[in-house]
């Protein structure tokens, strides 16, 4: 079916302007009356008619449908061109909703959790009920959940009233949609609506993370922290793709990801110099594109005058500044005439900067997966 995809904002965008999100999220006042806007009605609306919607998060856009009814969720993986092997998330505004989707007694440990974390992005894997389809948890027994930090997303499934089922609103493989207009440029005439919350504060996905074993594991990192999660609990939190069992990983991270259609490369002052020296090399033919930080040291060489755009755009003590930014900067330098290749200074894989660094090594390896374009996120 062909849509006119329209982009919609509630009437409420600037009280979202002004709050940060994990407040806002739990503003129970703002809560109430978007619950009464016009938009989230036909959000609302369009969900329990199985069409989709896309919708923020606090950490990226998702293409939300209604996660109990197959026919809803088949729509995503059409719209997006997403591997039919790749089970998707599921959204709630109340930890009451997880009793239909989950199977088994929630343990202290998850309690706690949730309780902690939630509204935010902690995904969490729960062994799965009989009412959530094979199609939604791509025949797996369990079932991934979340409950976001955005209001109108939270709005959104307590007028409806309904689980949301939503991966990441780009077409596969490509970087997550940040902004409304990334939505309407991946999605455009797949989808009858976009509510346009304004940028996204995270940036990078949730932290999906299993906790059905003695050993807490970390899925896919994400906008909170290994450390966030390890001090929480008083324990030591693994990495699974750094364990040498390759089930633990998220099923999605085998495929191609978060990628821009031009060629990405990471370097550093250390081992990856010889890349940044390339590059500036390479800058006497083709038209590159440096993300760096502020207090790089690139400074300390002699940049080319030509073919060369610098962006220093984040600073090493705040990698969540590169998150939020990430994806975007990504886009606008994939549309750019003036850019053929992109280089990305690599900074510490600590804190959110774990996750940030997982998506631009994603994003640079992914010529070496096989799916042309197709892949998760
Ligand atoms: O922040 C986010 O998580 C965003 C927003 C929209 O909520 N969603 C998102 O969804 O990133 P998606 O579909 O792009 O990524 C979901 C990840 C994939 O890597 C998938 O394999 C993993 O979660 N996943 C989903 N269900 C799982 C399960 N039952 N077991 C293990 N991994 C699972
Ligand atoms: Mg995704």
């Amino acid at each position: 079916m062909k849509f006119k995809t329209k982009i919609k904002q509630t009437k409420y965008q600037n009280e979202l302007k002004t709050l940060a999100q994990a407040k806002l999220a739990n503003n129970s006042q703002l809560r109430s009356k978007l619950k009464t806007d016009e938009v989230i009605l036909k959000a609302a609306e369009l969900l329990s008619q199985n069409q989709l919607v896309a919708l923020p998060t606090e950490t990226v856009y998702g293409l939300a449908a209604n996660a109990l009814a197959p026919k809803a969720v088949s729509k995503i993986f059409a719209a997006k061109g997403r591997p039919q092997d790749n089970p998707l998330i599921v959204h709630i505004a109340d930890q009451a909703q997880l009793k239909e989707l989950t199977a088994a007694k929630i343990t202290a440990k998850t309690q706690a959790l949730m309780d902690h974390f939630w509204p935010g992005p902690l995904t969490i894997i729960f062994p799965k009920s009989k009412k959530v389809p094979n199609l939604t948890s791509a025949g797996l027994e369990t079932i991934a959940i979340r409950m976001p930090a955005h209001p109108l997303i939270l709005a959104v499934i307590e007028s409806s009233g309904l689980p949301l089922a939503a991966p990441s609103a780009n077409t596969s493989g490509f970087p997550s949609p940040t902004q409304a207009e990334h939505v309407y440029h991946d999605l455009k005439g797949k989808i009858p609506l976009i509510l346009d919350g304004g940028p996204c504060q995270v940036g990078v996905e949730s932290t999906v993370v299993d906790l059905r074993s003695a050993q807490v594991k970390v899925l896919r990192p994400g906008g909170i922290s290994r450390q966030e999660i390890a001090d929480f609990l008083g324990e030591e939190v693994l990495l699974a793709a750094e364990l040498k069992d390759d089930t633990a990983v998220a099923p999605g991270m085998k495929y191609r990801h978060y990628a821009p259609n031009k060629k990405l490369y990471t370097f550093n002052f250390e081992d990856k110099l010889f890349i940044l020296k390339k590059a500036l090399k390479k800058a006497e033919s083709k038209k590159i594109a440096i993300i760096s930080a502020r207090n790089s040291k690139l400074d300390n060489y002699q940049l080319p005058t030509k073919n060369l755009k610098v962006l220093k755009v984040f600073s090493h003590q705040k990698p969540a500044e590169l998150a939020q930014k990430l994806f975007a900067l990504m886009r606008s330098l994939d549309a750019d005439p003036e850019v053929e290749e992109i280089y990305i200074e690599e900074l510490a894989a600590q804190g959110i900067g774990e996750a940030v660094m997982n998506r631009i090594q994603k994003a640079a390896a992914a010529e070496e997966y096989s799916q042309p374009g197709g892949g998760d996120n």
